[in-house]
C-alpha cells in the first residue's frame, strides 16, 4: 500500500499541476496544464507563470511560445498586451511567428546560403529564395521541453531543444535552453544558453508582438517609440542588407526621441516603403556584450509603457505590417495590418554573408549567451 502511495506522489501529483503556491494574492504561481495534441498525437502544455504584483505570462512547448503576457496601466489594471492564439492550430499554420522562439537564424538569410570554414550549407528557403526564421520548420514549429521553477527573481520556465546535425540544413548538433522568468518587478526576462557539438550559426530571437492598448483591434500606431540606436542596416526589395550601414540621422527611422509610430510612417522615403513600413533592424548604440536600454514604447491613452534591455548588436523593430487577420486570433479577433509590432533582440539580418558584421559563428566547447528583457510599467 505504502509504494502504492509513493508511486501515486511521485508519477500523479506532479501532473495536476499547481506548483508553487496556489490563488493567494502577492504569490508568485506556476500552473500547467494540456494546451492540445500535434497531428503526430504529442501533447503541448501550457505553462501559467504568475509574479507578486499579479501579472501572468502563458507560455506553451510549441515553439517555445508566449502566448499571453499581462501588464498594468496607469490605474494599475492589467491587460493582456501580447498577441496570440486560442488554440494549437493558430501556432501550427500560422506564419507570424506570434510569440515564439525563432532559430536557429532569426531574421533573414540571403539566398538561405551561408560558408563555414570553406563549406557552402543549402538551408531550407522559406521566403522566396530566401530563409526567413530559420526555415520551413524553424525552432518556432518544434516541441520543446519544459522546466518550472521558483527562481529568486519570480516564476521562470526553462524550454529546451535538441535540433539535430543537419536541421533545415544547419551543421551540428545545436541544444538551446530559452529560460522565460516573470520577475517580481514585471519583466519578462528571457536568457538563452546554446552548445553545439559541430560549428554552426546560432542566432535566436523571441517574436511577441505587442500592443500596449490592451485590445487587439486597435492600431500601434498611436504607441511612441525610442530606439537607441544611431544607425541601421538598409535593405533591398527582399528586405535583405545591402550591406551598408547608414545614419538613421534626417530619416523617418530616427527614433532617437520618443516619435509615435504613426507620425512618419507614410512618409515618401524609398526604405519604407520597400518594407512596407517599419521592419528594420537598428545597429544598437554602446555594443559590448553586457545588457543595455536597447528601446522604449509607451502608450499614451492607457500609460503602459515598455523598456527594452539585451545585450545583442541589433534590433528588428517590425509593425505588423504582413499581419492579414488570418488564422484568428485570441477571443477570435483578426490581427490586422498594424495592431502588433515586435522589437527582436538579435544580430544582423544576413550576417552570415556579411563577415565585417558581429559574428553568429558557434564552436564546439563554445557557449551561446543572450539575455533580452521586456520590462512594464505605466506612467
Ligand atoms: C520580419 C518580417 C516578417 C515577420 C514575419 C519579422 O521579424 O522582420 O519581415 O514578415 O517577421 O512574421
Amino acid at each position: 500500500m505504502k509504494r502504492i502511495i509513493y508511486l501515486f506522489i511521485a508519477l500523479v501529483i506532479p501532473f495536476v499541476t499547481t506548483i508553487g503556491q496556489t490563488n493567494k494574492k502577492d504569490h508568485a504561481m506556476i500552473e500547467k496544464s494540456l494546451f492540445g495534441k500535434l497531428k503526430d498525437g504529442k501533447e503541448v502544455y501550457i505553462y501559467t507563470l504568475k509574479n507578486k504584483p499579479g501579472a501572468t505570462v502563458k507560455i506553451i512547448t510549441y515553439g517555445a511560445t508566449v502566448v499571453s503576457l499581462t501588464a498594468p496601466d496607469r490605474n494599475g489594471k492589467y491587460a493582456d498586451v501580447a498577441l496570440g492564439y486560442d488554440n494549437l492550430e493558430g501556432y501550427e499554420t500560422g506564419s507570424a511567428y506570434l510569440g515564439a522562439i525563432a532559430g536557429r537564424y532569426a531574421n533573414r538569410i540571403a539566398g538561405a546560403k551561408f560558408t563555414l570554414d570553406g563549406k557552402t550549407y543549402q538551408l531550407s528557403a522559406n521566403d522566396g529564395k530566401n530563409q526567413l526564421h530559420g526555415g520551413k520548420i524553424g525552432f518556432s514549429k518544434d516541441l520543446w521541453t519544459a522546466k518550472s521553477f521558483e527562481s529568486k527573481s519570480g516564476p521562470a520556465l526553462e524550454l529546451t531543444l535538441v535540433s539535430p546535425d543537419g536541421d533545415q540544413g544547419y551543421p551540428g548538433e545545436v541544444t538551446l535552453h530559452v529560460t522565460y522568468t516573470l520577475t517580481n518587478d514585471n519583466e519578462l526576462r528571457i536568457d538563452y544558453k546554446g552548445t553545439t557539438n559541430k560549428p554552426t550559426i546560432l542566432n535566436p530571437t523571441n517574436h511577441t508582438y505587442f500592443n500596449l492598448t490592451g485590445v487587439f483591434t486597435n492600431t500601434i500606431l498611436n504607441h511612441e517609440v525610442k530606439i537607441n540606436a544611431d544607425y541601421y542596416t538598409p535593405i533591398d526589395k527582399e528586405s535583405i542588407p545591402t550591406g551598408k550601414i547608414d545614419k538613421v540621422e534626417n530619416t523617418p527611422l530616427d527614433f532617437l526621441k520618443l516619435t509615435a509610430i504613426g507620425s512618419r510612417i507614410n512618409d515618401n522615403f524609398e526604405q519604407l516603403k520597400l518594407a512596407h513600413g517599419y521592419d528594420f533592424n537598428y545597429v544598437l548604440n554602446n555594443y559590448n556584450g553586457k545588457v543595455r536600454e536597447a528601446a522604449d514604447v509607451y502608450e499614451p491613452t492607457t500609460g503602459r509603457y515598455l523598456q527594452i534591455f539585451t545585450d545583442e548588436p541589433g534590433l528588428q523593430f517590425y509593425t505588423g505590417n504582413f499581419l492579414n487577420g488570418t488564422p484568428l486570433g485570441k477571443n477570435g479577433v483578426a490581427y490586422l495590418f498594424r495592431t502588433g509590432f515586435a522589437m527582436e533582440a538579435e544580430h544582423y539580418p544576413d550576417s552570415p554573408n556579411e563577415p565585417k558584421w558581429p559574428s553568429v559563428v558557434l564552436n564546439p566547447g563554445q557557449t551561446y549567451r543572450q539575455t533580452t528583457i521586456y520590462k512594464f510599467s505605466a506612467k
